[in-house]
């Protein structure tokens, strides 16, 4: 049975790069990440999640205006920190920017962002996404200082990394950090997200944490459409959420 108290609605945010990944290989116009955003809407999905990196290896600029007519449900823009980002979502307007670090070489977001690091330029940053009425996410390590500093930049969210805990599920002391953490950033009124390698056979734990609200999941859940189809991978994720929410 789960803890009283927090959210009993955990919103599924599907992260739909890994559509655009398997596009880009061939350079070719399908599978297209706007048509199965729309797929995982009529599936269950509470928003759509894209991240436009700097290299374009996977979304591409003319996927997120595509997204944004075609989506019914909140998009929320994955993106780094720079100038050129900052400009695209001002345009764009999405429901939700969620800051993450990148890296060129690495295969995906390696680790969470050290928000502790140049200070006056997330502030910046954060505080333009807000005036052009964009809902703000940081996505972080479930460390305590990066919390804090979260909270003192004003951030409206956070993401948990939860790659420590889907990488070593079984130790206790990777859940235990989302847990503390999520509590942590709660009492200090961040609405609290989670992402990174969940899969239905580990979700559970994490959808049991009612402080979490939100959760962005994308690569378990394409991988597992090659096989049973878009909508039934969505719907097979939601079930194992829901299993532990209740
Ligand atoms: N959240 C963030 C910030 C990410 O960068 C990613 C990776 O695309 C995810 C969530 C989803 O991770 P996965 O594809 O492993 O489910």
């Amino acid at each position: 049975m789960a803890a009283s108290g927090g959210a009993a609605y955990l919103r599924l945010f599907i992260n739909i790069d890994h559509v655009a990944t398997l596009r880009q290989a061939r350079h070719a116009d399908e599978p297209d990440p706007a048509a199965a955003a729309v797929l995982c809407e009529s599936a269950g999905a509470d928003g759509i999640t894209a991240h436009l990196r700097e290299d374009r290896r996977h979304i591409q600029d003319a996927d997120l205006d595509a997204l944004a007519r075609v989506t019914r449900t909140p998009l929320n823009l994955e993106m780094a920190l720079t100038d050129e980002m900052l400009a695209i979502a001002e345009r764009l307007r999405p429901h939700q920017v969620t800051l993450v670090p990148e890296r060129r070489q690495e295969v995906t977001t390696e680790g969470g962002l050290d928000v502790t690091r140049e200070p006056d330029r997330m502030a910046e940053g954060l505080a333009r996404l807000a005036a052009a009425g964009i809902r703000t996410s940081l996505f972080i390590d479930p460390a305590p200082r990066m919390i804090d500093a979260s909270a003192a930049l004003h951030a409206t969210a956070i993401e948990l990394h939860t790659g420590q805990y889907a990488h070593a599920p079984a130790n206790p002391a990777t859940l235990a950090a989302l847990r503390d953490g999520a509590a942590h950033a709660c009492a200090l009124g961040l609405a609290v997200h989670a992402g990174h390698g969940l899969t239905v056979r580990n979700v559970g734990p994490v959808a049991a944490i009612r402080d979490i609200q939100e959760l962005n999941i994308g690569h378990s859940i394409i991988s597992r459409a090659v096989f049973v189809g878009l909508e039934a991978a969505v719907r097979e994720m939601r079930t194992a959420m829901e299993q532990e929410r209740r």
